[in-house]
C-alpha cells in the first residue's frame, strides 16, 4: 500500500491550515478492527500550481466481518458502494433530522442508509433509472400486498415481441415480462402506479438477468451488467445452453421476501418520517436548483471514474424494460482528466451552495488507469476552486471480498479493496 502514496516529511509546507476536528481525531485514533491508522501525507495541488499536502489515513475502517448491511440494499447496480461506507461517515458527521446527499446516487446506497438511520435523504442522478430503483426502497409493501398485486396482474397480456430477446429468455418467460412491462408502462401512463407497483417494477428490473436460478434468463453475466445480445449469443454456445420456463411473479415474490428480510417495525417508522421530506433529482448534479442553499449537512458520493464504466451500456435491459432512451442519457464520462476536473469543479461548486456552512463532502475516488491516475490526488485542486477544504483523505483498506469489487481496477489482482475519500468541508 505505502508504495501508492508519496509520503513526504510533515516538515514540508502545507497551504491547507490544520485542522482539529473531532472527525480527525477519530479517524487519527480509529482502532475498532485491532490495528490503528497509519497516517501519511497526500500531495496535490491547487489549479494555479501550488503544492497541497492532505493528511491522509490508512487503516479497516469498515470491514466484511461487521454486521451485515441491511437487506434492503440488496438491489445489484453497476459501480455501487458497500452501506458501510456512507454509514461511517453518516454516524460522525451529522444528526437524525439532518439532510444527506448524493448527486451521483446511482442504487441509492447513501440514500437508504441515511434513511434507516433517520436523516432525510437527497439524491440525484441522470439516469431515470436511478429513481426507479431507489424511491421503493423508502416506503416498502407487506409481502402480502406485493402477493396480492401478482395475482392481479395479466401476465398474458402482451402486444411487444422483442424477437432478439429470446437468447436470454424462454418464449414463455419473455411474453410474461413483456406484459409486465406493458402493465407498468399503462399505470405509470394513466397515473395510477402506486407505490406497490413501483415495489414490483423495480425487484423486476433487479432480476431481469443473472448468473443464478433466481433471474428471468438463462445464465449471464451478473445482474448489474447486461451484456448484448451478441454477448449472450456466444455465451449460450460456449455453455450449451437454451433459456428454460421460469414464473416470474414467483421469482419476484421470493425476491421481495429477500429484500424485506431485515425490515423492524421500527425501520418502517424511521423509513416513513423521513420518507416526506425526501428528494429525488433526475438531471446532472451540477445545477440543482430545487436543493436550497445551505440545506444539506453531509454528500456521500462516488462519481463516475473518467470512462472505466459504461453505464448506459450496462443498463440498456433494464431501461428498456422500465420504458427509458438509454441513449438519450447525458452521463458524465470524460476520457480524459482535464475534462473529468472540470466537470468535478462545476460539482463541488454546486455542492458548495447547496452545503451548509460546516457541511461536508465525503468524496470516493478510485486509481485508474492501472493505478498511473490517482482521483483522489485530481479532487483536491477542484475542491479548492470551488471554495471547500480538503480535511483529510481517508483510506480504507480491506481484505477483498466478492461484493467489494466494484470498480473492475487493480484492486482485484491486488486481493485487497480500497476505498479512497476525500473529505472536503465548507467553512462555518
Ligand atoms: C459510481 S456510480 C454511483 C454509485 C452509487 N454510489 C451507489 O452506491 O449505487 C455513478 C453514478 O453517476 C451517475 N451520473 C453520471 N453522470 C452524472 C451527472 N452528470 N449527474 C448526475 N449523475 C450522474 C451515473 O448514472 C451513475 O449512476
Amino acid at each position: 500500500m505505502s508504495g501508492d502514496f508519496l509520503q513526504l516529511s510533515l516538515q514540508i509546507p502545507v497551504t491547507i491550515k490544520p485542522v482539529t476536528t473531532q472527525f480527525f481525531d477519530q479517524v487519527r485514533t480509529f482502532s475498532d478492527f485491532g490495528e490503528t491508522s497509519r497516517q501519511i501525507v497526500t500531495e496535490a495541488q491547487t489549479a494555479a500550481g501550488e503544492p497541497v499536502c492532505v493528511p491522509t489515513f490508512v487503516n479497516e475502517f469498515w470491514t466484511a466481518k461487521q454486521r451485515a448491511a441491511h437487506s434492503l440494499h440488496e438491489i445489484s447496480y453497476r459501480a455501487c458502494f458497500k452501506p458501510q461506507l456512507p454509514r461511517f461517515f453518516i454516524e460522525r458527521l451529522t444528526s437524525p433530522g439532518d439532510r444527506v446527499y448524493d448527486p451521483f446516487m446511482g442504487r441509492g446506497t447513501t440514500l437508504l442508509e441515511a434513511a434507516l438511520l433517520g436523516r432525510v435523504p437527497v439524491g440525484c442522478d441522470v439516469n431515470p433509472l436511478s429513481a426507479v430503483l431507489v424511491e421503493p426502497r423508502f416506503s416498502p409493501p407487506t409481502l402480502t400486498e406485493i402477493e396480492a398485486r401478482l395475482k392481479e396482474i395479466d401476465f398474458a397480456d402482451s402486444d411487444e415481441w422483442p424477437e432478439e430477446l429470446l437468447v436470454f429468455y424462454h418464449p414463455d418467460t419473455l411474453k410474461e415480462i413483456v406484459a409486465l412491462k406493458k402493465y407498468l408502462l399503462r399505470r405509470q401512463t394513466d397515473g395510477t402506479l402506486d407505490t406497490i407497483d413501483k415495489w414490483i417494477r423495480m425487484t423486476a428490473i433487479n432480476r431481469l438477468t443473472g448468473h443464478s436460478p433466481g433471474f428471468f434468463s438463462v445464465y449471464t453475466l451478473p445482474p448489474n451488467q447486461a451484456v448484448s445480445v451478441k454477448s449472450q449469443i456466444k455465451i449460450n454456445t460456449d455453455r450449451n445452453q437454451t433459456p428454460i420456463a421460469k414464473n416470474i411473479a414467483k421469482l419476484i415474490l421470493k425476491k421481495s421476501k429477500q429484500l424485506l428480510a431485515d425490515c423492524t417495525p421500527e425501520n418502517f417508522d424511521t423509513l416513513k418520517s423521513v420518507h416526506r421530506n425526501a428528494l429525488l433529482l433526475t438531471q446532472t448534479c451540477d445545477r440543482t436548483l430545487q436543493i436550497p442553499a445551505n440545506s444539506i449537512s453531509l454528500a456521500v458520493t462516488s462519481p463516475p471514474f473518467l470512462d472505466v464504466v459504461d453505464y448506459a451500456g450496462d443498463n440498456w435491459l433494464r431501461c428498456w424494460f422500465a420504458g427509458i432512451d438509454a441513449k438519450a442519457i447525458k452521463i458524465t464520462v470524460p476520457k480524459k482528466l482535464d475534462a473529468w476536473q472540470a466537470a468535478m469543479t462545476d460539482v463541488f461548486r454546486e455542492l458548495h451552495r447547496i452545503l451548509k456552512p460546516g457541511g461536508y463532502v465525503a468524496f470516493e475516488v478510485g486509481e485508474v488507469r492501472g493505478g498511473r491516475v490517482k482521483l483522489e490526488q485530481a479532487v483536491v485542486p477542484c475542491g479548492i476552486e470551488a471554495g471547500l477544504t480538503p480535511e483529510l483523505i481517508l483510506i480504507n483498506d480491506q481484505v477483498f471480498t466478492k461484493t467489494a469489487n466494484c470498480w473492475g481496477v487493480d484492486n482485484n489482482a491486488k486481493g485487497t479493496n480500497t476505498n479512497r475519500i476525500v473529505l472536503l468541508r465548507k467553512d462555518a
